[in-house]
């Protein structure tokens, strides 16, 4: 694993999740703008495009002779197949030459009533799968207001990645620096409205201090805690500059090759 820019030992990643976004032509040249601007050395560059628009950005990224640019999905189901009409599952996602996958994006959650058990399940496909998940939490505005943005974040864990982390995870060799999570506050996700670097910073600490309360405190330091709700260049450099943060999960800024890139250049 590459040093961190910081000092420490865990590599900034820097995902953009495109939504349901774009046609395959333009999916193709933006996944090819991005892999021809990115730096081999600087942060892990991941892009997760809608279902169709896969096999084209696998075919751009593989075109580009570059291997500093990995796919994931958006969503996985937690069967590896079956009788899922309009699901997509772990292997076909493999197949379609992702590594990553998205686990309880909050537009997920809210839109498609996804709760903390069903994402436990969603973890481990992802796993048998081969898939390294990224494990999105954050708190809606009115929990925020009502000052139970922690307990929140304790049950979005305690009920959606400690039970996988203790049952299969933890009987197959499951790599912490492989466990990444995004905190996306729920208020902040498409409204322009960026946490503050003060209040992503105290929302990983105590992401980070909840883990090693679970796992100990060598692997919590290894997690990789993501930053995600309206990143953009011009926010990116001030979050990024806190120690706590270790990277970005961007919706709207990743569908423009400059901005994306600037705030990879960033970190
Ligand atoms: P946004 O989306 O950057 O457009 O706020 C972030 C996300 O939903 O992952």
């Amino acid at each position: 694993m590459s040093r961190h820019p910081r000092g420490g030992t865990r590599r900034a990643i820097v995902a953009g999740n495109w939504k349901m976004h774009l046609l395959a032509d333009e999916a193709r040249d933006l996944a090819a703008a991005v892999a021809g601007g990115v730096d081999a050395a600087g942060p892990e560059v991941l892009l997760f495009p809608g279902h169709t628009l896969l096999a084209p950005v696998a075919e751009a990224l593989e075109g580009s002779h570059r291997r500093s640019v990995e796919m994931g999905g958006q969503d996985l189901h937690p069967d590896a197949q079956g009788a899922h009409t309009g699901d997509v599952s772990g292997p076909q996602l493999v197949d379609a030459g992702c590594s990553w996958v998205l686990v309880g994006h909050s537009e997920r959650r809210q839109h498609h009533n996804e709760g903390d058990g069903l994402l436990a399940a969603k973890l481990e496909a992802a796993h048998r799968a081969g898939l390294a998940p990224i494990l999105c939490v954050g708190e809606s505005e009115s929990e925020r207001e009502g000052g139970l943005t922690k307990e929140i974040l304790d049950t979005q864990l305690e009920a959606g990645l400690f039970p996988w982390l203790d049952g299969a995870g933890a009987d197959s060799a499951m790599d912490p620096a492989h466990l990444v999570l995004a905190y996306e506050p729920v208020w902040a996700i498409g409204t322009g409205k960026v946490a503050t670097p003060d209040i992503a910073a105290d929302a990983h600490r105590h992401l980070r201090q909840r883990l090693a309360d679970h796992l100990g405190d060598d692997v919590a330091a290894a997690v990789r805690l993501l930053y995600g709700g309206s990143v953009k260049p011009d926010n990116a450099a001030e979050l990024i500059a806190r120690e706590e943060i270790d990277g970005f999960l961007v919706g709207g800024a990743s569908l423009d090759a400059e901005k994306f890139l600037a705030i990879i250049r960033c970190c």
